[in-house]
């Protein structure tokens, strides 16, 4: 797996892969990587296409009180795991080479990105709009593979290439978990031994609320909220919401369920589909 560092070094590497017509798929990761990235790679591989990963921790999706300086870079794992999974470039740019001097440009998908995550986190979805889109435009890959754990960044990213016409393919890829049902995350590893023990009340509680939803007994939300806070969590959201738009639930239209909620520092998100 070649290894780049600098944009001029990425284009040349990135011609070098197309060769005469080779698709290129992009998996834009920000490190501290498991078995969920590791999906992303599997599946971009099994489209036959070479594959390219980045590893940016991105500042302008971290809000000020958020962890960004203790956010995990575990560099050597993450080679190492992109390697035993056949990836062919690693692109891993300096916040210099990201945001030169004088960067000033901002990408803001609004309407998708307002509620949710987006109100308990100000700015987040900007951030990530933006540096997504320095990615695509780096990268210029056919298609790009993201987790489904993130639901509502998907669906921003999904609006975002549509509105400005990138013509990519985005392909999101099911939630991996652990055998307790724990959504991976590269933020479980902040989990004291008891907090871990207590985190599974969260896709316990969506899963609960799943099936009450889908057979149509009142009162879903509220008991998921009320578990929650059983399990000691501090929830930001558990919200019932049109799969598409992320607004209200439109009749005959997919859903989506999602949960953000804290164990003492650490912030959780998860999320599962809800049949018609
Ligand atoms: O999901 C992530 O890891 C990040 O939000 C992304 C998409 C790499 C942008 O920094």
């Amino acid at each position: 797996m070649q290894i780049v560092h600098h944009l001029p070094d990425l284009r040349r590497a990135v011609a070098e892969l197309r060769g005469d017509c080779a698709r290129v798929a992009l998996v834009p990761t920000m490190g501290a990587l498991h078995a969920g990235h590791m999906a992303l790679v599997d599946a971009a591989r099994a489209t036959g296409a070479k594959v390219i990963a980045s590893i940016f921790v991105n500042p302008k999706q971290f809000g000020p009180n958020e962890d960004l300086s203790r956010y995990p870079r575990p560099a050597e794992a993450d080679k190492a795991l992109l390697i035993a999974h056949g990836c062919d470039l690693l692109w891993m740019p300096g916040v210099d080479d990201m945001y030169p001097a004088g960067f000033a440009t901002n990408v803001s998908v609004s309407g998708v990105s307002d509620g949710l995550d987006g109100a308990a986190r100000p700015g987040h979805f900007d951030g990530v709009a933006t540096v997504v889109t320095k990615l695509f435009n780096q990268v210029r890959p056919d298609t790009a593979f993201f987790g489904e754990k993130d639901f509502q960044q998907l669906a921003v990213i999904r609006r975002m290439v549509i509105d400005l016409d990138m013509g990519l393919e985005i392909v999101g890829v099911p939630t991996v978990r652990e055998p307790d049902g724990l959504a991976l995350s590269s933020r479980n590893i902040y989990l004291s031994p008891d907090e871990r023990a207590r985190a599974v009340a969260l896709p316990k509680a969506l899963a609960e609320a799943k099936r009450a939803i889908e057979a149509e007994e009142p009162g879903a939300i509220d008991a998921a909220m009320t578990s929650l806070t059983d399990a000691g969590f501090v929830t930001d959201y558990v919200s019932l919401v049109d799969a598409a738009s992320l607004g209200e639930p439109q009749p005959g239209k997919s859903r989506r369920l999602l949960a953000a909620a804290r164990l003492g520092t650490t912030r959780l998100i998860d999320n599962l589909d809800i049949e018609p």
